[in-house]
């Protein structure tokens, strides 16, 4: 996979919700990615550059869905289409698909299944979208057209509850051979117990702070269980997406 350093212009920085952007930056000479992958943006006067999923790859424009948390995507929410904005990239490994895919976002973590989503679409496979937010304002109503099926904890938008429950539904009733989730860890840590118990395939996307991107610093790395063997593994490198059982055993397995 090729890394480089890109310099490119904004199509659109537009809010798609509270504390939430979705950002179009003009690729007029293509960039190859995959679902699952990120970009690291680099903001002026900041040393560590800031890891964000693409969300979407149209071939001219790669598409990025961020909520300001801190300094650096407080930068990126103030930029205008013209600006331009400095990433490093691609990194990281992607999604494995199945025939039928059941993908989960939770938040933000929406951006990489939903370009997943994308992409077995144009490839004619069975999928389907659940993401689930804490309230209304959080939803990017944009995206909301191509998600199948859609919770917030407080009932103001889609089904009132957990995204866990409504993935644990779906998983029974869409019978999936392939998972693959984004979100925090307990979201990600209890459909994967649920895919274990029916024995299927899960895969979960990690985020871990970084700094160099490409497995040199060792900075972003987590446990996981290896066959057997508990070892440290970089999220930038061998990850984002791991599969569920490396990293939370697949409790209900057993
Ligand atoms: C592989 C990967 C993909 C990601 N994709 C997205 C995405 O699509 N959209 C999105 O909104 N966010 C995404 N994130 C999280 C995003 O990187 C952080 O929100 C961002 O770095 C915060 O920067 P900040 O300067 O605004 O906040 P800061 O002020 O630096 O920190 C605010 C909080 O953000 C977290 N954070 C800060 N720096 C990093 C870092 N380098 N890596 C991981 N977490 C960090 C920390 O938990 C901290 O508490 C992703 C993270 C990873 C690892
Ligand atoms: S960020 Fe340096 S090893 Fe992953």
């Amino acid at each position: 996979m090729v890394q480089k350093i890109y310099e490119l212009k904004i199509k659109n920085n537009n809010r798609a919700g509270s504390d939430l952007y979705i950002m179009d930056l003009e690729t007029p000479d293509g960039i190859f990615s995959k679902p699952g992958q990120f970009i690291s943006v680099l903001i002026p006067h900041k040393t560590l550059r800031r890891p964000i999923s693409i969300m979407e790859n149209t071939g001219s424009t790669i598409r990025i869905l961020y909520k300001v948390r801190g300094e650096g995507t407080n930068y990126l929410a103030g930029l205008n289409a013209g600006n331009y904005v400095n990433f490093a990239g691609v990194f990281g490994n992607f999604f494995k698909i199945g025939e039928k895919n059941l993908l989960v976002g939770a938040g933000v973590g929406l951006a990489p299944v939903y370009y997943l989503k994308k992409e077995l679409e144009k490839i004619g496979r069975d999928a389907k979208l659940i993401a689930g937010f804490k309230t209304k304002t959080e939803v990017p109503r944009e995206l909301s057209p191509f998600i199948d099926y859609m919770s917030t904890d407080d009932g103001s938008f889609g089904e009132k509850g957990s995204v866990i429950d409504l993935a644990e539904k779906y998983i029974k009733e869409f019978m999936p051979d392939n998972i693959c989730i984004c979100g925090p860890v307990i979201v990600m840590e209890k459909i994967s117990e649920a895919a274990a118990q029916e024995r299927i395939q899960c895969q979960v996307s990690m985020e871990s702070m970084m700094g160099c991107s490409v497995g040199a610093c060792r900075g972003c790395v987590i446990k996981i269980n290896d066959s057997g063997v508990i070892r440290n593994a970089a999220v930038c490198k061998e990850g984002p997406v791991f599969d569920a059982l490396k990293v939370f055993g697949g409790k209900s397995h057993a």
